[in-house]
């Protein structure tokens, strides 16, 4: 099925968007943005967490109700993803009823299909992180996870069975080795999957500010429990439409520290209901800044709408996926995007727009001139979208990025080599910017998913229209006579 379902994690409406959010939400874009234009039916879903003890508490710190509280920061991602360029679907936040709905129709069938029971928890919760953690695991006393204070719990709960599903799971990820990816993270799910699953918690008595759980009204459903739904709520499932044509999803990113919730827990809910699991969670790296982990503490939180504000989206979305490899740790630097977006960006990218354009309008009026016989950059041209390709299908961003960035400094060099200031015949002239502008209408296509924004005035510049199809990667769409409208320098260079 020509169908593309991505997901990125629901953030906990407690805090303002920050660099790390935005890394997952952008990489998703690009995905959506890159099966798109392959010709893929696209569903792309981002959202907040809105629910659970985090939020109640957060919500008792500023002075707010939790629904004013999440009220008052839904906007906020919003605007943001929208300054981002994120061309998301769907936002689904969790207290609105439609998930609801379908977090009760998921609890009942995983109860239906007797994998619930009531019983008594003990042991240790960290609320940052929304985790329960035994006293083996902690470390110091303190969450094993993100290094913060537990809190000692004692309650009556309901479990899931998550032990009935161990041998399950090791088969699953037998029979689909692609599950989770990078390698070393599927590795450490299945270490810890063979080690033994303990049924988990899945209900609470303390915590108001959750769904009810439908078969005790003196408990309420664990906010992971119901977070993970949020992928299959945005659908409407189990018969709407949506949920017919996009599940399972095909891919759904997030950070290490939630692969456990997304790679063990989620796929033994759906298999206790009775629904496929999604086909893959692809696990991207950590990003410090500075070198420093990010902390409010610290105060080194980043706002990616400052960064948009004094370098553009498409700088910062650029900067991000050419500088980490996808699925490993980076660092974010101000300095470092900077060096990049001067050096790359403008002296390469940019320039070259320029230099054709202008070698265009001064030769030949502004108007696409004819092609030569021969060309050496259809020859790269041939080989470029296939590589582009493979390395997006495998999540490679940066290699991506490499290879598309080869084509423009091939296509720079070659004008370098041909001098076209120097040539005296028309036709050869003519010939030699055809070939350039048709590089330029290519890198607008390749690049549309990373740098929408400048991909657009790219296309605009070209006087062609605004559309990003895989299939107009072909060498000689662009029509000779067709008037380009040279418009203003891509990105001007920053003084460092
Ligand atoms: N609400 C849960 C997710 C529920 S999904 C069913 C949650 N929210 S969160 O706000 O903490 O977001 C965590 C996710 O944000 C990470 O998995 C990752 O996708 C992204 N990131 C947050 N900080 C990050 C970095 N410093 N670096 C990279 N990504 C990070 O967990």
């Amino acid at each position: 099925m020509n169908k593309f379902y991505v997901t990125t994690p629901i953030y906990y409406a407690s805090d303002s968007p920050h660099i790390g959010t935005a890394y997952t939400t952008i990489a998703a874009d690009i995905l959506a943005r890159w099966n798109r234009s392959k010709g893929k039916k696209v569903f792309f879903l981002t959202g907040l967490d809105e629910h659970g003890q985090k939020i109640e508490e957060s919500a008792l710190e500023s002075g707010l109700t939790p629904q004013e509280l999440v009220d008052s920061l839904a906007p906020k991602f919003k605007k943001t993803w929208e300054n981002l360029n994120i061309s998301n679907d769907d936002f689904i936040r969790t207290t609105e009823e439609r998930h609801q709905k379908v977090v009760t129709e998921i609890i009942k069938r995983i109860f239906n299909n007797g994998d619930i029971y009531k019983g008594e928890y003990e042991g240790w919760y960290c609320i940052p992180d929304e985790s329960f953690w035994t006293e083996l695991q902690l470390v110091d006393g303190k969450c094993p996870q993100c290094g913060r204070e537990v809190k000692k719990i004692r309650e009556e709960t309901y479990f899931f069975k998550l032990n009935k599903y161990q041998e399950k799971l090791l088969e699953f990820y037998n029979q689909n080795p692609d599950f989770i990816s990078p390698e070393t993270r599927k590795n450490e799910i299945i270490n810890r999957v063979k080690e033994g699953l303990k049924d988990i918690s899945i209900t609470r008595t303390t915590v108001k500010w959750a769904i009810p759980f439908p078969f005790d009204k003196k408990h309420t459903v664990y906010v992971w429990v119901e977070a993970l739904t949020n992928y299959i709520s945005a659908l409407d499932y189990p018969n709407g439409e949506k949920f017919k044509t996009f599940w399972p999803a095909d891919v759904e990113l997030m950070s290490k520290e939630i692969n456990w919730f997304h790679s063990v827990i989620w796929p033994a809910m759906l298999f206790s209901a009775g629904i496929e699991p999604p086909k893959k969670n692809f696990i991207h790296g950590w990003l410090t800044v500075n070198g420093k982990k990010m902390s409010k503490s610290l105060g080194n939180v980043v706002d990616p709408n400052k960064i948009v504000e004094k370098y553009g989206a498409d700088a910062f979305r650029y900067f991000l996926m050419r500088e980490i490899p996808f699925g490993q740790d980076g660092d974010f630097s101000e300095k470092a995007l900077l060096n990049r977006y001067n050096s790359e960006l403008a002296d390469q990218l940019g320039n070259l727009l320029n230099r054709v354009l202008v070698l265009v309008e001064k030769n030949f009026d502004g108007i696409v001139p004819k092609p030569l016989e021969s060309s050496k950059l259809a020859k790269l041209a041939l080989n470029i979208p296939k590589a582009v390709d493979d390395s997006m299908e495998s999540f490679q961003f940066h290699n991506a990025l490499n290879d598309i960035f080869y084509f423009v400094s091939e296509a720079n060099k070659y004008i370098n080599e041909t001098k076209p200031w120097e040539i005296k015949d028309k036709g050869k002239l003519g010939g030699i910017l055809y070939e350039l502008l048709e590089v330029l209408r290519f890198l607008s296509i390749l690049l549309y998913p990373f740098i929408p924004e400048t991909s657009e005035k790219i296309i605009e510049q070209l006087g062609l229209e605004k559309k990003f199809s895989f299939e107009d990667l072909k060498w000689g769409v662009l029509k000779p006579g067709t008037k380009i409208k040279r418009g203003e320098i891509l990105f001007k260079k920053i003084e460092t």
